[in-house]
């Protein structure tokens, strides 16, 4: 699974045929804090983690996303499908970060943001202790790295869905001047042609529904265009 290349355009064609032939079980994305000249550096970080004992644990974060959906449903006191019935089609993409280090890491971030789907299941980089950061009672906390676990973001459909039960997280990356670091984010989400509406058995005098009916596809264009810019995106769909 591992291919050697000399260049970037060569580097793509060698990821391309990974895909081609499912060596990856969905869509993926790769995403770099750097300049031009490192992306080859990126591409051929990301092939060496393309091998068996990577890529083995995020096919299992799907079917670990599936258990958690279910547990996720039952928490909310609803028969354990209720959930994966609401997202109506779902969609696994992955993403790849690669961030370098960099001279002057406070001017670099991956913006403050909350997924824009169901949830997402995170692979850390056990090599480095501050990366991940969340809004924890109005300040940034790290959220260091255990090795073999994996990191469960809630995302903004299930804060739609749950009627404001459960909260997206907001949360945001951050780099260092010493060390490279990566992480692999599982996104599990609707389909983007899926009507997302709350679950009614979630409304009730106490707890009036929160949020209007959108198409999920539409939402991301609303994500999008907000720019990472913390929890804006989710106010747009509520009352
Ligand atoms: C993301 C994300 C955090 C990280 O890809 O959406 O928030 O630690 N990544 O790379
Ligand atoms: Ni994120």
């Amino acid at each position: 699974m591992y291919g050697k290349c000399s260049s970037l355009p060569d580097a793509w064609s060698v990821f391309h045929d990974l895909v081609h032939k499912n060596a990856f079980s969905c869509n993926i994305m790769i995403s770099t804090l750097c300049a031009n000249g490192q992306s080859a550096q990126a591409i051929h970080l990301f092939l060496a983690l393309a091998s068996d004992s990577v890529v083995r644990p995020t096919h299992v974060s799907f079917v670990a996303a599936k258990r958690v959906l279910g547990l996720f449903s039952e928490s909310l006191g609803l028969e354990s499908g209720a959930l994966e019935e609401a997202f109506e089609g779902e969609r696994h993409a992955m993403r790849m970060n690669y961030y370098p280090p960099c001279p002057e890491p406070e001017l670099t971030i991956l913006d403050a943001h909350a997924d824009p789907n169901g949830f997402t299941i995170l692979q850390q980089d056990t090599r480095v202790k501050d990366g991940l950061q969340i809004v924890h009672c109005g300040a940034w906390v790290p959220i260091k790295p255990l090795p073999g676990a994996f990191v469960v973001n809630i995302g903004d459909q299930l804060q739609v869905l749950s009627n404001d039960a459960y909260k997206s997280v907001e949360h945001r990356a951050v780099v260092n001047s010493e060390r490279t670091r990566v992480s692999i984010a599982s996104f599990y989400g609707p389909a983007e042609d899926s009507h997302i509406a709350l679950l009614a058995q979630l409304v009730a005098d106490e707890a009036p529904a929160c949020f209007k009916d959108s198409v999920y596809g539409n939402y991301l264009q609303s994500f999008y265009a907000s720019k990472l810019d913390g929890k804006a995106a989710i106010e747009t769909v509520r009352y």
